[in-house]
């Protein structure tokens, strides 16, 4: 099966599409004030540099050389006593299983969009209460929210590569940065800039403790879409021309400044009105648009254009997370994309309604397990334990089973030798080591 080549900005903005998402605008904020500021922000940039750059650029190799759906990609690449590698590309499969919540908090987003519209909540009791019933009584609202959001990703898909995929990303990811960097200038004026501007770029390390440190790791997988196949996936249309090391350069510098950008932005707000940063997942659903209901109208215009921006990310990652399967299906079962589609957007959708039922107070019971929501049982799993097992065999895969010639002839001339070495250093040791210390510290085994 002949895939399709993506063009060269295309791709950039493709991968970057996949990596700019909610884990930018809506996780990383919360986590960040969640566990302390500056020295979270700090151990996220490291391993984002040191770890995340490293595996990119090896799942982008894997998609680039392999030119198949992820499974088809190992197989191919793996030497012949090695076949049994091609079930690590079942990665691919984390995307559905991302899906299934990350669809329900771009339909909350959706949701917020035409609420906002009427008017801001204006005390931080009343935003809670809005969120709240939203979570745990509107079951409805939430499923057809959610519906909405599956049909348009589903549809995008469904296009395929270039005259979806490539095309919306090219619309979506300007728009969405320069929203952004709007605000930002807004929000530069703002007294509450500078210490938004502390609270992130200041390490306090006693708040650093070895939970923080696992999140940081975690989330520069996450955010970097890492280790599930996304990126391999659209690298295996790659143009023929690109660069691999340059593109990951550029999507994990976009990545990152989106990330701090969104960071800065939603602190000034807070600080202005002198909120608290330790928020959790309402952060942006509920202490945002009260700290914003009091600017007025302009506060509204500003709302929407913030929760824009995240539906904007939303989508354009949700789409990265379905594709995988979807090039699956069409490669194994030499089926047509949309019944990949229809079969990939089924399975996510009916696993998603669990999901938002488990918050429910109706059905909350029924869908959790071990009195834990569904809802979290799935973001955990796959932030804490699916992306990195995927990073981690991507790494061994590139590291170790990859012959080192052929990574060699793929990736020096585009890096220069020295920086070609530290690259191989990294993603035989430092990435492996990283990922399994992580893991193993989640299981409790090792605690620092
Ligand atoms: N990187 C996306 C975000 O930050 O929201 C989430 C994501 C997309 C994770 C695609 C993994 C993936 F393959």
């Amino acid at each position: 099966m002949k895939i399709a080549q993506f063009s060269r900005t295309g791709f950039i903005m493709a991968a970057a599409g996949s990596a700019v998402g909610l884990g930018n605008i809506w996780k990383f904020p919360y986590m960040t004030g969640e566990y302390g500021g500056g020295a979270f922000v700090l151990v996220y940039l490291i391993t984002i540099f040191f770890v995340g750059f490293s595996v990119m650029v090896a799942e982008m190799l894997i998609g680039a050389l392999g030119r198949r759906d992820t499974v088809g990609s190992f197989e191919r690449l793996a030497p012949p006593d090695k076949k049994g590698w091609k079930y690590a590309g079942f990665m691919g499969f984390n995307g559905l299983i991302i899906m299934t919540f990350y669809s329900i908090v771009i339909g909350w987003i959706f949701y917020y969009l035409f609420k906002l519209l009427e008017t801001l909540p204006d005390s931080t009791d009343a935003a809670k209460k809005t969120f709240d019933n939203l979570v745990t009584n509107e079951a409805g609202i939430q499923i057809f929210w959610h519906t909405v959001a599956t049909l348009i990703v589903t549809y995008i898909v469904y296009r395929g590569i270039k005259r979806g995929i490539e095309k919306i990303n090219l619309i979506l990811m300007p728009a969405l940065m320069v929203i952004l960097f709007g605000m930002l200038v807004y929000a530069f004026n703002l007294e509450g800039f500078s210490k938004a501007f502390s609270f992130m770029f200041e390490p306090d390390w006693s708040r650093l403790d070895s939970e923080a440190i696992v999140r940081a790791i975690g989330h520069s997988f996450f955010t970097l879409s890492l280790g599930m196949g996304a990126i391999m996936t659209y690298a295996a249309s790659l143009p023929k021309n690109a660069s691999i090391t340059k593109t990951a350069l550029i999507v994990t510098l976009m990545d990152t400044l989106i990330a701090l950008v969104a960071g800065l932005v939603i602190y000034t707000f807070l600080f202005q009105e002198g909120s608290p940063p330790t928020q959790g997942p309402g952060l942006v659903f509920i202490s945002l648009p009260v700290v914003l209901s009091n600017l007025g109208y302009l506060g509204t215009f500003l709302a929407l254009l913030f929760f824009l921006a995240l539906s904007f990310a939303g989508l354009t990652s949700a789409i990265s997370l379905v594709e995988p399967v979807v090039q699956y299906f069409i490669d194994k079962f030499d089926t047509t994309r949309l019944k990949a589609v229809f079969t990939a957007g089924l399975l996510y959708y009916i696993v998603g309604i669990g999901a938002l039922l488990s918050y429910t107070n109706r059905w909350g019971e029924v869908f959790s397990i071990g009195g834990k929501p569904l809802f979290d049982i799935l973001e955990y799993t796959t932030d804490s334990i699916l992306l990195p097992v995927g990073g981690l065999l991507i790494a061994i895969f590139a590291g170790y089973i990859l012959q080192k010639e052929r990574v060699r002839a793929a990736l020096e001339h585009e890096m220069g030798k020295t920086f070609f070495n530290l690259w191989y250093f990294s993603i035989r040791y430092v990435a492996p080591i990283a990922l399994v210390f992580m893991m193993l510290n989640l299981m409790g085994v090792l605690k620092i």
